[in-house]
Protein backbone atom coordinates (compact mmCIF):
# COMPACT_ATOMS: atom_id res chain seq x y z
CA UNK A 1 0.00 0.00 0.00
CA UNK A 2 1.49 3.50 -0.89
CA UNK A 3 2.23 5.42 2.24
CA UNK A 4 0.47 9.21 2.71
CA UNK A 5 2.03 12.52 2.70
CA UNK A 6 0.09 15.64 3.73
CA UNK A 7 0.93 19.14 3.30
CA UNK A 8 -0.21 21.95 4.83
CA UNK A 9 0.19 24.86 2.38
CA UNK A 10 1.16 24.47 -1.46
CA UNK A 11 4.90 24.35 -1.67
CA UNK A 12 7.62 24.68 -4.55
CA UNK A 13 7.51 22.77 -7.50
CA UNK A 14 11.09 21.74 -7.17
CA UNK A 15 10.50 20.05 -3.72
CA UNK A 16 6.99 18.58 -5.24
CA UNK A 17 9.06 16.85 -8.09
CA UNK A 18 10.96 14.87 -5.32
CA UNK A 19 8.55 12.84 -4.28
CA UNK A 20 8.10 9.56 -5.52
CA UNK A 21 4.30 9.15 -7.15
CA UNK A 22 4.89 5.45 -7.65
CA UNK A 23 5.63 5.12 -3.68
CA UNK A 24 3.42 8.18 -1.97
CA UNK A 25 -0.21 9.26 -2.16
CA UNK A 26 -0.10 12.95 -1.56
CA UNK A 27 -2.21 15.23 -0.47
CA UNK A 28 -2.56 19.04 0.78
CA UNK A 29 -3.93 22.13 1.61
CA UNK A 30 -4.88 23.91 -1.71
CA UNK A 31 -6.32 27.20 0.01
CA UNK A 32 -4.11 30.12 0.36
CA UNK A 33 -4.71 30.44 4.05
CA UNK A 34 -3.95 28.32 6.88
CA UNK A 35 -5.68 24.46 6.87
CA UNK A 36 -8.41 24.38 9.85
CA UNK A 37 -8.22 22.70 12.58
CA UNK A 38 -10.26 19.67 11.93
CA UNK A 39 -9.48 19.48 8.31
CA UNK A 40 -5.81 19.16 10.02
CA UNK A 41 -6.88 16.28 12.31
CA UNK A 42 -9.06 14.59 9.67
CA UNK A 43 -5.47 14.40 7.15
CA UNK A 44 -3.01 13.27 10.13
CA UNK A 45 -5.29 10.15 10.70
CA UNK A 46 -4.41 8.47 7.58
CA UNK A 47 -0.52 10.31 7.22
CA UNK A 48 2.43 8.80 7.36
CA UNK A 49 3.85 12.11 6.89
CA UNK A 50 3.01 15.86 6.96
CA UNK A 51 4.80 18.83 6.01
CA UNK A 52 3.65 21.48 8.31
CA UNK A 53 3.62 25.68 8.55
CA UNK A 54 4.65 27.44 11.85
CA UNK A 55 1.36 28.34 11.68
CA UNK A 56 0.34 25.28 12.39
CA UNK A 57 -0.15 23.71 16.10
CA UNK A 58 1.51 19.96 16.19
CA UNK A 59 0.27 19.18 19.78
CA UNK A 60 -0.55 16.40 21.89
CA UNK A 61 -4.15 16.12 20.75
CA UNK A 62 -3.17 15.97 17.08
CA UNK A 63 -0.36 13.63 17.74
CA UNK A 64 -2.79 10.83 19.53
CA UNK A 65 -5.13 11.27 16.29
CA UNK A 66 -2.41 10.28 14.04
CA UNK A 67 -1.46 6.33 14.60
CA UNK A 68 0.58 6.42 11.45
CA UNK A 69 2.64 9.97 11.79
CA UNK A 70 5.84 9.22 11.82
CA UNK A 71 7.32 12.52 10.60
CA UNK A 72 6.45 16.19 11.02
CA UNK A 73 8.58 18.25 8.72
CA UNK A 74 8.38 21.83 9.85
CA UNK A 75 8.40 24.41 7.08
CA UNK A 76 10.83 26.68 9.34
CA UNK A 77 13.76 26.84 11.46
CA UNK A 78 11.78 27.55 14.91
CA UNK A 79 9.46 24.38 16.27
CA UNK A 80 7.58 26.12 19.09
CA UNK A 81 4.27 25.10 16.68
CA UNK A 82 5.35 21.39 17.98
CA UNK A 83 5.00 19.10 21.07
CA UNK A 84 8.71 18.40 20.49
CA UNK A 85 8.59 16.14 23.34
CA UNK A 86 5.42 14.42 23.15
CA UNK A 87 6.57 13.73 19.17
CA UNK A 88 10.01 12.09 20.52
CA UNK A 89 7.58 9.97 23.15
CA UNK A 90 4.92 9.17 20.40
CA UNK A 91 8.43 7.76 18.11
CA UNK A 92 7.94 11.11 15.62
CA UNK A 93 10.51 12.40 14.70
CA UNK A 94 10.34 16.40 13.84
CA UNK A 95 12.81 18.33 11.86
CA UNK A 96 13.41 21.95 9.99
CA UNK A 97 15.10 23.85 7.95
CA UNK A 98 17.62 25.76 9.71
CA UNK A 99 20.91 27.55 7.91
CA UNK A 100 19.43 28.38 4.27
CA UNK A 101 17.04 30.89 6.08
CA UNK A 102 19.86 32.62 8.53
CA UNK A 103 21.47 35.02 5.86
CA UNK A 104 17.81 36.11 4.94
CA UNK A 105 16.69 36.24 7.89
CA UNK A 106 19.41 38.25 9.14
CA UNK A 107 19.09 40.24 6.19
CA UNK A 108 15.78 41.52 6.94
CA UNK A 109 16.99 42.26 10.95
CA UNK A 110 19.16 45.29 9.04
CA UNK A 111 16.10 46.11 6.87
CA UNK A 112 14.38 46.77 9.94
CA UNK A 113 17.34 48.35 11.67
CA UNK A 114 17.63 50.97 8.74
CA UNK A 115 13.88 51.43 8.45
CA UNK A 116 13.89 52.48 12.70
CA UNK A 117 16.33 54.13 12.37
CA UNK A 118 15.37 56.13 9.39
CA UNK A 119 12.16 55.97 9.80
CA UNK A 120 11.70 54.78 5.91
CA UNK A 121 8.02 53.39 6.69
CA UNK A 122 6.90 56.68 7.88
CA UNK A 123 8.66 58.74 5.61
CA UNK A 124 6.96 56.59 2.65
CA UNK A 125 3.41 57.11 4.36
CA UNK A 126 4.51 60.91 4.91
CA UNK A 127 5.35 61.06 0.66
CA UNK A 128 1.84 59.31 0.06
CA UNK A 129 0.03 61.51 1.88
CA UNK A 130 0.21 63.57 -1.33
CA UNK A 131 0.74 66.95 1.08
CA UNK A 132 3.24 69.99 0.13
CA UNK A 133 6.47 69.14 1.30
CA UNK A 134 10.27 70.77 0.84
CA UNK A 135 13.63 69.89 1.99
CA UNK A 136 13.46 70.86 5.70
CA UNK A 137 16.40 71.19 8.55
CA UNK A 138 14.33 68.95 10.77
CA UNK A 139 11.97 66.81 8.13
CA UNK A 140 11.79 63.47 9.70
CA UNK A 141 15.17 63.05 11.37
CA UNK A 142 16.55 60.02 12.10
CA UNK A 143 19.63 58.46 14.05
CA UNK A 144 22.66 57.28 12.85
CA UNK A 145 23.81 53.96 12.71
CA UNK A 146 27.46 54.17 12.33
CA UNK A 147 29.00 54.14 15.43
CA UNK A 148 26.58 53.28 17.55
CA UNK A 149 26.27 49.70 19.65
CA UNK A 150 24.25 46.61 18.37
CA UNK A 151 22.98 44.33 21.59
CA UNK A 152 21.84 40.80 20.27
CA UNK A 153 20.36 38.99 22.44
CA UNK A 154 20.08 35.13 20.84
CA UNK A 155 23.89 34.63 19.71
CA UNK A 156 23.17 31.67 17.41
CA UNK A 157 23.49 31.42 13.44
CA UNK A 158 20.96 34.50 12.83
CA UNK A 159 21.96 36.28 15.85
CA UNK A 160 25.81 36.04 14.59
CA UNK A 161 24.96 36.56 10.97
CA UNK A 162 23.34 40.05 11.87
CA UNK A 163 26.39 40.88 13.88
CA UNK A 164 29.08 40.27 11.25
CA UNK A 165 27.59 42.64 9.17
CA UNK A 166 27.80 45.21 12.40
CA UNK A 167 31.72 46.43 11.70
CA UNK A 168 30.85 47.10 7.97
CA UNK A 169 28.69 49.62 9.51
CA UNK A 170 31.10 50.75 11.99
CA UNK A 171 29.40 49.44 15.12
CA UNK A 172 30.51 48.11 18.28
CA UNK A 173 28.62 44.65 19.43
CA UNK A 174 27.69 43.66 22.65
CA UNK A 175 25.76 39.94 22.54
CA UNK A 176 24.07 37.64 25.34
CA UNK A 177 23.90 34.45 24.83
CA UNK A 178 24.67 30.85 27.46
CA UNK A 179 27.48 29.75 25.85
CA UNK A 180 30.66 32.00 24.83
CA UNK A 181 31.18 32.44 21.29
CA UNK A 182 34.84 32.48 20.71
CA UNK A 183 35.03 32.67 16.54
CA UNK A 184 32.55 35.83 16.85
CA UNK A 185 34.17 37.64 18.83
CA UNK A 186 37.72 37.15 17.03
CA UNK A 187 35.52 38.48 13.91
CA UNK A 188 34.06 41.09 14.97
CA UNK A 189 35.20 42.84 18.21
CA UNK A 190 31.73 41.57 20.47
CA UNK A 191 31.55 41.10 23.83
CA UNK A 192 29.48 38.77 25.85
CA UNK A 193 27.40 40.93 28.59
CA UNK A 194 24.84 40.72 31.21
CA UNK A 195 21.11 40.79 30.06
CA UNK A 196 21.07 44.47 32.01
CA UNK A 197 24.47 45.73 30.28
CA UNK A 198 23.13 44.87 27.06
CA UNK A 199 19.96 46.57 27.31
CA UNK A 200 21.37 49.58 29.27
CA UNK A 201 24.69 49.50 26.34
CA UNK A 202 23.21 49.17 23.21
CA UNK A 203 21.53 51.47 20.78
CA UNK A 204 19.60 48.32 18.69
CA UNK A 205 18.61 45.54 20.95
CA UNK A 206 17.85 42.86 18.04
CA UNK A 207 15.83 39.63 19.66
CA UNK A 208 17.30 36.48 17.97
CA UNK A 209 16.09 33.66 21.52
CA UNK A 210 13.66 30.66 20.08
CA UNK A 211 10.88 30.47 21.79
CA UNK A 212 10.64 28.22 24.83
CA UNK A 213 9.00 28.17 28.13
CA UNK A 214 12.11 29.72 29.64
CA UNK A 215 12.14 32.38 26.41
CA UNK A 216 8.39 33.75 27.29
CA UNK A 217 8.00 37.33 27.98
CA UNK A 218 12.05 37.73 28.12
CA UNK A 219 11.63 41.62 27.39
CA UNK A 220 9.25 43.05 29.69
CA UNK A 221 8.63 46.31 31.71
CA UNK A 222 11.50 45.45 33.09
CA UNK A 223 14.01 45.29 30.26
CA UNK A 224 12.63 47.90 28.83
CA UNK A 225 12.84 50.47 31.13
CA UNK A 226 16.93 49.86 31.29
CA UNK A 227 17.18 50.83 27.19
CA UNK A 228 18.03 54.34 26.85
CA UNK A 229 15.32 56.53 25.34
CA UNK A 230 16.99 56.99 22.48
CA UNK A 231 17.05 52.61 21.84
CA UNK A 232 15.43 50.84 19.40
CA UNK A 233 14.46 46.93 19.26
CA UNK A 234 13.86 44.74 16.55
CA UNK A 235 12.08 41.13 17.00
CA UNK A 236 12.54 39.06 14.20
CA UNK A 237 12.48 35.73 16.30
CA UNK A 238 8.97 35.00 18.14
CA UNK A 239 6.41 37.13 19.26
CA UNK A 240 6.11 35.76 22.88
CA UNK A 241 9.49 36.94 23.49
CA UNK A 242 8.28 40.21 23.77
CA UNK A 243 5.22 41.62 26.32
CA UNK A 244 3.21 43.14 23.92
CA UNK A 245 1.19 45.11 25.72
CA UNK A 246 4.34 46.14 27.96
CA UNK A 247 5.99 47.09 24.38
CA UNK A 248 3.16 49.34 23.17
CA UNK A 249 3.05 50.72 26.83
CA UNK A 250 7.01 51.84 26.39
CA UNK A 251 6.48 53.61 22.57
CA UNK A 252 3.76 55.37 23.57
CA UNK A 253 5.49 57.00 26.34
CA UNK A 254 8.87 57.06 24.38
CA UNK A 255 10.60 55.10 27.28
CA UNK A 256 12.17 53.85 24.33
CA UNK A 257 12.27 55.75 20.89
CA UNK A 258 11.03 52.73 18.79
CA UNK A 259 10.54 49.14 17.73
CA UNK A 260 10.98 46.90 14.45
CA UNK A 261 8.83 43.90 14.90
CA UNK A 262 8.77 41.18 12.34
CA UNK A 263 6.31 38.63 14.67
CA UNK A 264 3.68 40.03 17.28
CA UNK A 265 2.43 37.89 20.46
CA UNK A 266 -0.83 36.43 19.11
CA UNK A 267 0.37 36.58 15.64
CA UNK A 268 -1.30 37.03 13.34
CA UNK A 269 -3.36 39.34 15.40
CA UNK A 270 -1.21 42.67 16.25
CA UNK A 271 -2.11 44.87 19.21
CA UNK A 272 -4.50 47.38 17.98
CA UNK A 273 -2.32 49.92 19.93
CA UNK A 274 0.86 49.47 17.80
CA UNK A 275 -0.92 50.02 14.44
CA UNK A 276 -1.43 54.01 15.75
CA UNK A 277 2.19 54.14 16.54
CA UNK A 278 4.77 55.91 14.31
CA UNK A 279 7.75 54.97 16.16
CA UNK A 280 7.35 51.11 15.18
CA UNK A 281 8.01 49.37 11.91
CA UNK A 282 5.47 46.56 11.56
CA UNK A 283 6.16 43.47 9.45
CA UNK A 284 4.30 40.29 8.70
CA UNK A 285 6.69 37.14 9.43
CA UNK A 286 9.08 37.91 6.51
CA UNK A 287 12.03 36.47 8.11
CA UNK A 288 12.69 33.95 5.33
CA UNK A 289 10.72 35.11 2.69
CA UNK A 290 12.73 36.01 -0.70
CA UNK A 291 12.37 33.35 -3.86
CA UNK A 292 15.80 32.01 -3.17
CA UNK A 293 15.34 30.68 0.30
CA UNK A 294 11.13 29.74 0.56
CA UNK A 295 12.45 27.45 -2.59
CA UNK A 296 15.53 25.65 -0.38
CA UNK A 297 13.64 25.55 2.60
CA UNK A 298 10.44 23.56 0.44
CA UNK A 299 13.29 21.13 -0.85
CA UNK A 300 15.11 20.55 2.48
CA UNK A 301 11.79 19.78 4.05
CA UNK A 302 10.72 17.72 1.37
CA UNK A 303 14.01 15.37 1.64
CA UNK A 304 13.93 15.48 5.56
CA UNK A 305 10.52 14.17 5.50
CA UNK A 306 11.41 11.40 2.55
CA UNK A 307 14.56 10.50 4.61
CA UNK A 308 12.69 9.74 7.38
CA UNK A 309 9.92 7.87 6.10
CA UNK A 310 12.54 6.16 3.94
CA UNK A 311 14.63 5.04 7.41
CA UNK A 312 17.35 7.24 6.46
CA UNK A 313 18.64 9.91 8.60
CA UNK A 314 16.64 13.44 7.73
CA UNK A 315 19.54 16.31 7.30
CA UNK A 316 17.91 18.61 10.35
CA UNK A 317 16.01 16.62 12.88
CA UNK A 318 15.40 18.30 16.29
CA UNK A 319 15.21 15.12 18.04
CA UNK A 320 15.88 11.11 18.37
CA UNK A 321 13.13 9.24 18.67
CA UNK A 322 13.69 5.69 19.65
C1 LIG B 1 10.52 31.55 10.70
O1 LIG B 1 10.15 32.31 11.54
C2 LIG B 1 11.12 30.28 10.96
O2 LIG B 1 11.21 29.84 12.12
O3 LIG B 1 11.54 29.67 9.96
C1 LIG C 1 18.65 29.77 14.02
O1 LIG C 1 18.93 29.28 12.93
C2 LIG C 1 19.60 30.24 15.01
O2 LIG C 1 20.33 29.39 15.56
O3 LIG C 1 19.69 31.44 15.25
Amino acid sequence: MKRRIYLTRVISDEAMKLIPRQKYEIDFNRLNRPVSRDELIKQVKTANGILCMLADRIDRELMDKAPYLKVVSNYAVGVDNVDVAYATKKGITVTNTPGVLTETTAELTWALIFAVARRIAEADRFVRKGEFWIWSPALLLGRNINGKTLGIIGCGRIGQTVGLKAPAFGMKVLYYNRSRQPDFEAKTGAMKTSLSALLKQSDFVCLHLPLTTQTKHFIGAKELKLMKPTAFIINMSRGPIVDENALTQALKTKTIAGAGLDVYEKEPVVHPELLKLDNVTLLPHLGSATVETRTQMAIIAMENLLAVLEGRKPRFAVNTPQ
